[in-house]
């Protein structure tokens, strides 16, 4: 037993039941005249961790700032006059920011650079820490293909790999070496499982996932997030194929504990115990608290149940003791590991928020995804400017959904940062309604029109699903005005989510996907505009023609029939309405330079397959130029194709990318070595394999490229 078992065990054995069973429960923040019994249940040792929000979809309503004063009064009553002295966890929604907001998640993801991702983690733990935050409900792994699930936003998109590459960066940006550092929070992985197959893309809504594709798809990323250590999980709301996560020992613990190895706690999503009711598979509370917590399900958030239901469950025998002790022996290791018992209250420290906000600038600019561009861009300063649109002033919606602690007011608007940078004319039209007609007069005296468009923060996040993923009517009918006046129009899109693009992308001479990009992201886009900044983001998931072709993503299974939508084979007859192919594809983005890629090397054919279990790896190379009049990042994407396996395996799938700077002119060999662990799959029943036969290794600038070698794996 190591020296942290032996403090959870001392600690343990003086505790009472009731005292056990307050460290399963969390409780949000009291407000008003709660507060006095909330003091209560803290002095009877019921709060074992405190929710630092108020309401069941937090992301969407004002939090109001963290009152430090407030949470130490609050621990100092849990160590000083409880009777087990057990310092409280406090958990907060701190997603992609707290005092500075960075890009939200999936506008991370496309920046496709992890280092950016993990500093701009640890840049978000020192803020958090400072304010009483031990503990944050972040990273969302949920893969989704599904835009018109307002979560899209919180998580990394479509691909597996690229979520277990955000996943292993935010756990380790968040918990660092050692949790228990000042500067450092815990992390959660959420939600397991499935979340983000919701059915039409509606929240909350059932799934229906076969193993086969949950090992495949959904469950890499909360690997990796529980090989970097991270300490805790969330459960997910749904169901998996009539099995709520929530009660389900399968995914719990036989998936989660036993099969990925995780040794951390359990936290509910946020009444989803009581919940398990009007799923249906529970009558009342006591069954709740009793399926759930034999599932595995630690800590109860924010419904009581455990609270109110498991001392008389355990009395009537239904639940053992030792199921709540292993439960609350869980929460006391993560407490310790956190640190609490030595540093049970919040000291407020100095940190350079001018840096942070370089961070969130940084990884904005990275994150824009160039998506068009006929030579437009980037402008000459001295350009007259003509600002037209709904987000021309706009500040609270840059920083997106799932923003707790970001001020508005801090935020540039497109206006300020471009009036800044220009050194001609710069005139704004606000909205989209009539004031442009009557303005139309300026347009003669600009050389280009920037539309500034996007969704409102509040079209995002939880709960916040829609069926249509397109700009509003309004908007569309802002870019076909501008296009009649024969200027060059450049679109600018502020959105949570990618939209469909049939009809919108062929009105602009040059289209950028900014994001809800944070605080600084106006001020990433007024360098990318002038060119200060080369813009080098890449399509973490596809970019659809219609909203009604959803699901469609890259990673799909070739068909029996020679017709494969994605990839163009025959598009014209998937849908006899409609041409389904990607409007872009994922991995998809331009630069204002040209990168030329020469012929894949490999240093070998093929490897025995005991020898690459072994550890011999394929060492695969191409040379890159850049042939273009700007120095710029390149995304090189490797692709594999196993051609021919006991399970059907996807045209493409994403095995691995560098981002490498190219002075403009030079040429660069950019290597990858690809192994057992890159070449196979999962099993229905979990087991990883590598079968033998030829794998085709694509080399390219998204998921369509067709450049490729074969290796055999004999
Ligand atoms: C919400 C979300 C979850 C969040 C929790 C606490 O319902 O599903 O992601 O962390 O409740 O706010």
């Amino acid at each position: 037993m190591n020296s942290i078992e032996k403090q959870v065990e001392e600690i343990l054995s003086k505790l009472s039941l009731k005292e056990k069973i307050g460290q399963l429960n969390q409780q949000e923040t009291p407000v008003g005249e709660e507060v006095e019994s909330f003091k209560e249940q803290v002095r009877n040792g019921e709060i074992g961790s405190i929710l630092m929000s108020v309401g069941a979809t937090a992301g969407n309503d004002a939090q109001g700032a963290v009152n430090v004063k407030f949470y130490n009064e609050l621990q100092r009553i849990a160590v000083e006059e409880s009777r087990s002295g057990i310092p409280i966890l406090f958990g907060r929604d701190v997603i992609h920011g707290h005092r500075t907001v960075f890009p939200i998640p999936l506008a991370m993801t496309a920046s496709f650079n992890e280092e950016l991702i993990e500093k701009a983690y640890e840049d978000i733990s020192r803020e958090a820490s400072n304010d009483s935050i031990h503990w944050t409900f972040t990273p969302m792994l949920d893969l989704s293909r599904d835009p018109r699930w307002g979560r899209i936003i919180e998580g990394t998109g479509e691909d597996p790999y690229l979520g277990s590459v955000f996943a292993k960066a935010a756990v380790k940006g968040l918990q660092g070496d050692n949790p228990a550092d000042k500067d450092r929070i815990l992390a959660c992985a959420k939600h397991f499982l499935g979340y983000g197959a919701s059915e039409g893309g509606r929240d909350y809504n059932r799934t229906e996932i076969s193993d086969y594709t949950l090992n495949n798809y959904y469950i890499p990323a909360f690997k990796s997030a529980v090989s970097a250590g991270v300490k805790t999980v969330m459960s997910a709301f749904n169901d998996i194929s009539g099995q709520p996560v929530t009660s389900s020992k399968y995914y719990l613990t036989d998936i989660l504990r036993d099969r990925l190895g995780f040794d951390g706690f359990v936290v509910s999503d946020y009444d989803a115990v009581c919940q398990l009711a009007r799923q249906g598979v529970a009558e009342n509370d006591a069954d709740c608290a009793e399926l759930a917590l034999k599932a595995g399900l630690d800590m109860d958030m924010h419904d009581k149940v455990y609270l109110n239901e498991l001392e008389n469950l355990v009395k009537s025998g239904r639940v053992s003791t030792d199921t709540i002790d292993n439960a609350v022996r869980r929460v006391l290791k993560v407490k310790i590991l956190k640190g609490l018992f030595e540093n049970p209250y919040c000291e407020r420290r100095e940190y350079d928020i001018s840096k942070h906000r370089e961070d969130a600038k940084e990884l904005a600019a990275e994150s824009v995804v160039l998506l068009k561009n006929n030579g437009v861009l980037p402008l000459d300063k001295s350009a007259n400017v003509g600002l037209v649109g709904p987000f021309v002033h706009e500040r609270r919606s840059l920083m997106g959904s799932w923003m707790l602690d970001g001020k508005a007011e801090e935020t540039p608007t497109v206006y300020e940062t471009i009036k800044a940078k220009s050194e001609g004319s710069v005139v704004s039209v606000n909205g989209t309604g009539l004031s442009w007609d009557s303005s139309l007069k300026w347009m003669y005296n600009t050389d280009v029109t920037v539309l500034c468009l996007g969704e409102s923060w509040t079209a995002t996040g939880e709960f916040r699903s829609q069926a249509e993923v397109s700009l509003a009517p309004d908007q569309i009918k802002l870019i076909e005005k501008a296009r009649s006046t024969g200027k060059k129009v450049v679109g600018v899109l502020f959105c949570g989510r990618p939209v469909a693009m049939q009809g919108i992308a062929e009105n602009f001479d040059a289209l950028l996907l900014a994001w809800h990009g944070g605080s600084e992201v106006a001020s990433a886009v007024a360098d990318i505009i002038y060119g200060d900044t080369v813009p080098c983001g890449r399509m973490p998931m596809t970019v659809i023609r219609e909203s009604t072709h959803i699901p469609m993503y890259y990673n799909v299974t070739s068909s029996g029939r020679p017709v494969n939508c994605y990839y163009g084979e025959n598009a014209g007859e998937c849908y006899i309405d409609s041409l389904a192919t990607p409007y872009y594809p994922f991995g998809f983005g331009l630069s204002y330079t040209e990168f030329n890629y020469g012929d894949i090397k490999c240093d070998k054919k093929e490897i025995a397959l005991n020898e690459l279990k072994e550890g011999k790896k394929f060492k695969i190379s191409i040379d890159i130029k850049n042939d273009g009049e700007f120095d710029g990042k390149e995304t090189v994407q490797l692709y594999i194709h196993d051609k021919l396996a006991s399970f059907m395996r996807p045209i493409k799938e994403l095995k691995a990318f560098k981002k490498v700077l190219f002075k403009k002119g030079e040429t660069a060999t950019v290597d990858f070595e690809i192994g057992f662990d890159d070449l196979g799959f999962y099993l229905p029943n979990g087991e990883y394999t590598v079968e033998k036969g030829e794998i085709e290794v694509f080399i390219g600038k998204d998921c369509l490229t067709d450049r490729k070698i074969t290796v055999l794996i004999k």
